[in-house]
């Protein structure tokens, strides 16, 4: 199939796709999700085809508008009005009770439904023209870096997919927060994301790390966290927070024969020696933002150049950065021993 590439003034063009039942990608504030309609499961399983995802990995569901969530969950709780009131439209999905048409495959066998209304003009626009609700996972094949370009998707799933709606540089640059609400006593964070617990708790008090996040021994309550995640296919090697120590463990990937690909910031790389390396820039060391929203393409660019083991900068876990470091530790987990 060829993969058409779609400006964002042809987002009608695209919709038609959509209630065709086809899998279109499109651009949102947080990575490129792959959508379709949420309610036709042979639409839905054509997602998970073209990403190679497991079956069990639920998928969130993209609205436009509040009234939509009525006919997919039995019953909104209060505290889940408040996060909608604060933080829709934007990168924070909600888990809820489910109810109604969703196709079956949606939500991997589960009796809950993750619902976002994501914040970007061409999402937005791409859901109210279909009419239907997108179910929508990240726009990458399952175990990569999440897209965060059009040319990322393409590198991934061109031929795979019936199109994409190219907007550019997505903003947050990492997937949105994943919070359960079906016990709206014990809000829980399933997946850090775009809206930090920080943020959260300003809201509604109390919010909770689900187990697996802290303690890599408890099983996941959210199915996507216990696969392999964010990974290029080079090593990923988590540097150490000290210059000098992680000076020496350039040096010796070097005598080694490695190209160490550095992942780092502007203040980390000045103090680096860069001779034989390859440099991709995380920004302003004091501006986590930066570094998240850059995260996964240094993961994709370095996978891609002569680095033969990839080297990044740790952050510190607040606000954004909890979310950088849940997904760079992801994405070293599979380091390999020969290091
Ligand atoms: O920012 C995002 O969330 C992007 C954009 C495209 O919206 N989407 C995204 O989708 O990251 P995906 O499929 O790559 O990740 C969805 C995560 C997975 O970890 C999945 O297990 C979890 O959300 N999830 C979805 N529905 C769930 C449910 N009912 N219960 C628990 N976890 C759920
Ligand atoms: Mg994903």
């Amino acid at each position: 199939m060829e993969t058409i590439n779609w400006n964002p003034a042809q987002v009608d063009e695209a919709a038609d796709w959509l209630k065709k039942g086809e899998v279109v990608a499109f651009p949102t504030e947080t990575v490129y999700g792959l959508g379709a309609d949420a309610t036709n499961e042979e639409a839905v399983q054509k997602i998970y085809s073209a990403k190679g995802r497991p079956s069990d990995n639920p998928l969130i569901i993209h609205v436009s508008s509040l009234s939509q969530v009525n006919e997919f969950v039995t019953h909104i709780p209060e505290e889940a009005k408040l996060i909608m009131s604060h933080f829709w439209p934007g990168p924070c999905t909600i888990v809820l009770n489910k109810k109604g048409p969703l196709a079956q495959s949606v939500t991997g066998g589960l009796g809950t439904v993750g619902i976002r209304m994501p914040d970007h003009p061409v999402a937005l626009a791409l859901i109210e023209k279909a009419g239907v609700p997108l179910a929508a996972p990240s726009a990458n094949s399952s175990g990569k870096p999440s897209p965060t370009t059009a040319a990322h998707v393409l590198d991934d799933l061109n031929g795979r997919i019936r199109g994409i709606i190219d907007g550019g540089a997505t903003g947050v640059g990492l997937e949105s927060t994943v919070l359960d609400l079906t016990d709206p006593e014990t809000p829980t964070i399933l997946r850090p994301g775009g809206v930090s617990l920080e943020e959260l708790s300003e809201v509604l008090g109390d919010v909770y790390m689900d187990a697996h996040l802290q303690d890599d021994t408890q099983a996941p309550k959210s199915p996507g966290m216990k696969y392999r995640h964010y990974s290029p296919d080079k090593p990923v090697y988590i540097l150490p927070e000290d210059s000098v120590q992680a000076e020496h463990i350039v040096d010796q990937l070097k005598r080694k024969g490695h190209i160490p690909g550095l992942l780092v910031s502007e203040q980390s790389a000045a103090l680096l020696n860069q001779d034989k390396t390859v440099f991709f820039s995380l920004g302003d060391k004091n501006k986590p933002s930066e570094a998240a929203s850059r995260l996964y393409d240094g993961l994709r660019g370095l996978d891609e150049s002569s680095a033969t083991v990839i080297l990044a900068e740790p952050y510190k876990p607040l606000g954004i950065g909890s979310a950088y470091m849940n997904r760079l530790e992801k994405a070293a987990e599979w380091i390999s021993e020969s290091l």
